[in-house]
């Protein structure tokens, strides 16, 4: 198995880090275009091999996709993060014109590769891959809803008092402030829904924290989050490498599904060897319908900013 990420920056970084000590891929790939900086990483990641006792070999590259051919799984986090105040859309000008260049970058050495999205705007940017390689749609996956889920169950922990492994919960829609749907009428603490132990109150303090968990990282950080994002993308790619059939939101094409046409957003969906292999259709309820709309209203607006 071998795995290829596009940028070298916090967010590739502990990606290829996460993979790699996970131990399931046999080669990870960096690549950037800073000179020496993919090589640089790469090789401060193979120097923690002997002491986090994992196998997979690092290697880093200088915009050379040469280096990338065959890989089985590549992962696009190029392109400019967020500043303290800035919204993700207003990122497209230029991860439009780099995510475009790097997906026709990639296919053309791995033709086979399945692509994982997490530039920002990220369904937008899934949109764009889709349109812009013609790709089958199970092989394009966009990182969002895994991440948004794990700053769920975070404050839902957090508000429950409980650890979070007694927390299940599940972020659909867009990747945005606004677009996001934390779904805290299925959310569980140890099958018990938590809307016995919680509020109404509570419960949208819950939301209001998860939808802004990006923007509030970046206010404290200075620049987008990694830590979080690097392991959401390394769970996508480890139920795809060893063909879990695992549950996680995504964003993926929409071909009718929850009532939605030629969009990529945030749903539920099944991944394994094939990438997205299902897509669940959730019993939502009218209000939740109504948000999903209203989410795939913002999606689209910035899809309409694209020059495709
Ligand atoms: C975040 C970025 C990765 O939500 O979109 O932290």
């Amino acid at each position: 198995m071998k795995v290829t990420v596009v940028g070298a920056g916090a967010v590739g970084a502990s990606c290829a880090e996460y993979i790699a000590i996970k131990n399931f891929a046999s080669e990870v790939v960096i690549l950037d275009i800073k000179e020496g900086y993919a090589e640089g990483k790469a090789m401060d990641l193979m120097q923690t091999a002997s002491l986090n006792g994992f196998d997979t070999k690092i290697v880093g590259v200088t915009n050379d996709y040469s280096k990338t051919a065959g890989s089985d799984i590549v992962v696009i986090t190029s392109g400019i993060p967020r500043k303290p105040g800035m919204t993700r859309e207003e990122l497209i000008g230029i991860n439009a014109g780099i995510v475009k260049t790097v997906s026709a970058n990639l296919i053309e050495h791995s033709p086979k590769a399945i692509i994982i999205v997490v530039s920002n705007p990220m369904d937008t940017m899934t949109y764009l891959v889709h349109k812009t390689t013609g790709l089958p749609k199970n092989r394009i996956i966009g990182m969002g809803g895994a991440l948004d889920s794990a700053r769920f169950k975070y404050r839902l922990a957090e508000a429950l008092g409980a650890p979070i492994s007694d927390v299940d919960g599940m972020v659909i829609g867009g990747h945005s402030d606004k677009g996001m749907i934390p779904l805290t009428r299925m959310a569980t603490r140890n099958s018990v829904p938590v809307t016995e132990y919680l509020s109404e109150e509570r419960l949208t303090r819950v939301m209001e924290d998860t939808k802004v968990g990006g923007a509030t990282l970046t206010k404290l950080l200075g620049t987008s989050a990694w830590y979080a994002p690097g392991a959401a993308v390394s769970g996508l790619v480890q139920a795809i490498a060893n063909d879990q059939k695992k549950m996680f939101p995504c964003s993926t094409l929409l071909e009718g599904e929850y009532g939605l046409n030629d969009i990529c957003i945030g749903v539920p969906v099944v991944l394994g060897r094939n990438g997205i292999e299902k897509i669940i259709e959730l019993n939502l309820t009218e209000a939740e319908k109504e948000h999903m709309l209203t989410s795939s209203e913002g999606v689209r607006k910035t899809n309409g900013l694209l020059d495709v």
